[in-house]
């Protein structure tokens, strides 16, 4: 008799999350503070309140392992969460593999991506100290689409700086945050010192994730009614993740499998860290197993060929010196599709948990990232972003591997967004026209000769 397989994993709302979890008070090892880059010596609350409310600064900061959702950002979580935990039985049985392999489908969220479960947080934050506009920078679109949904709803102005190439190939992500009622600004631009700085130099400039970024700190900075929302890398975006990795060991507990391996993607580290430190905070209790796999393009390697060193977060140094990988704030990746992994740097808490050995990470060539998405859509039907492809790579390699060891394997791996407003990217790769990219040597060791000296 036909027995229907279980696929989805799901929970009622009202197993929606109650608090974040923040892995800091739980580490062997404390994090490298933050340093004023005039003294160089660690900052204080006061020093990010022109850009940030004190409650996002206090999270940043806070020794509590728990802090709870509060109650009207749960309810507009309601609106996807919780998200679905995806058995891949269809992609198990193309691939052949004893491995199983889910995944945890973050691409149900209006705007996309995970990207919504921070920037409704961090607006709602904004809005409780009085805030009426934010200012932030996008990379692919996601994270830009996402806050501008969440002003909508909380009532606030966005202004989104977007990095000139992905404004040039993602016009609808662009229209999308235009419709959500934001106003969007290619990067660089001629708005802002920074911007006009890097024009004069490179009038041609492609833009990136660290020039936009000094952008959107700028505004925020000279007027005091704007603040700045950043979509990943800090304390505070990781621990408003952290979401997905809190249902998805309720849901992996219903589908009765313990994962022997967690993967994401790393642009910043949010969506990793979302899904993984959670899991990492039982397996410092003893009570999970998994290896843990960060995975960046091979074009822009922060993590297994940048330095886990102290420096600036965005081009142009108006932010805090932070400890993390980095390939030098001056590095400007190539052009790849995955816009949102194009950033110099890490999170500095997905760089100190990899320091201290409780993660590892991984490359994927552009290519081989793409190659894993359209096969993934063909066994499962849904169409990756071209940052989540890395991800799905690594599980496909994962799954091969234990198929080639002939042993059962559980793999859970994020899927951060939906590829629809990437299609543009498929069909450059369906036609050939993309290109894998190497570690360009000579510039990242340019980059790296200017880092800041410290201590
Ligand atoms: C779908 C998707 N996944 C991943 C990322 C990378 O960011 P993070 O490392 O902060 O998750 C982005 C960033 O724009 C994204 O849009």
């Amino acid at each position: 008799m036909f027995r229907m397989e279980t696929i989805q994993f799901t929970l009622p709302q009202t197993s929606i999350p109650r608090v974040w979890y923040n892995i800091l008070p739980d580490l062997p090892k404390p994090m490298a503070p933050p340093l004023h880059p005039g003294t160089l010596k660690p900052i204080g609350p006061a020093d990010l309140a022109p850009l940030f409310p004190m409650g996002l600064i206090l999270q940043e900061v806070s020794a509590e392992r728990e802090i709870e959702i509060p109650e009207e950002v749960r309810q507009i979580y309601a609106q996807w969460r919780p998200s679905p935990l995806i058995r891949a039985r269809r992609l198990e049985k193309a691939l052949d593999t004893p491995a199983h392999i889910y995944y945890k489908y973050e691409g149900v969220s209006p705007a996309g991506s995970h990207k919504l479960n921070t920037a409704v947080a961090q607006a709602w934050y904004n809005k409780q100290e009085g805030v009426k506009y934010l200012s932030t920078e996008t990379g692919a679109g996601q994270w830009g689409s996402a806050l501008a949904m969440a002003c909508a709803f909380l009532g606030l102005e966005c202004r989104v700086f977007m990095v000139r190439v992905s404004y040039d190939q993602k016009p609808y992500r662009r229209a999308l945050i235009e419709a959500f009622g934001a106003s969007v600004i290619a990067s660089p631009s001629n708005q802002t010192d920074s911007g006009r700085a890097i024009l004069a130099a490179h009038p041609d400039s492609r833009g990136s994730l660290g020039i936009a970024i000094s952008e959107a700190v700028e505004v925020a900075a000279k007027d005091p009614k704007t603040n700045y929302a950043l979509g990943s890398v800090l304390n505070h975006v990781l621990l408003h993740q952290t979401v997905i990795g809190l249902e998805a060991i309720e849901q992996m507990a219903l589908a009765g499998d313990e994962p022997d391996v967690l993967i994401g993607c790393t642009g910043g580290g949010s969506n990793f860290a979302g899904l993984v430190m959670p899991f990492l905070g039982r397996k410092l209790k003893g009570q999970c197993h998994a290896r843990v796999v960060a995975v960046e393009p091979t074009a822009c390697p922060s993590l297994t060929k940048g330095r886990f060193t102290y420096d600036f977060g965005d081009t142009g140094h108006l932010t805090p010196l932070v400890k993390m990988h980095t390939l030098g704030s001056t590095f400007i990746p190539p052009g790849i599709h995955a816009g949102g992994l194009r950033y110099h740097g890490m999170a500095p808490l997905v760089s100190h948990v990899i320091d201290l050995g409780l993660a590892e990470a991984t490359t994927v060539q552009q290519l081989d990232a793409f190659a894993a998405g359209i096969q993934f859509a063909r066994a499962e039907g849904i169409i990756p972003a071209p940052e989540a492809n890395h991800a799905v790579a690594v599980a496909i390699r994962e799954a091969l591997e234990a198929k080639a060891e002939g042993k059962p394997r559980t793999i859970l791996f994020n899927l951060s967004g939906h590829g629809h407003f990437d299609m543009q990217s498929y069909i450059d790769y369906q036609a050939g026209k993309l290109q894998n990219y190497d570690y360009p040597a000579e510039e990242i060791a340019m980059a790296l000769a200017g880092l800041p000296a410290v201590g």
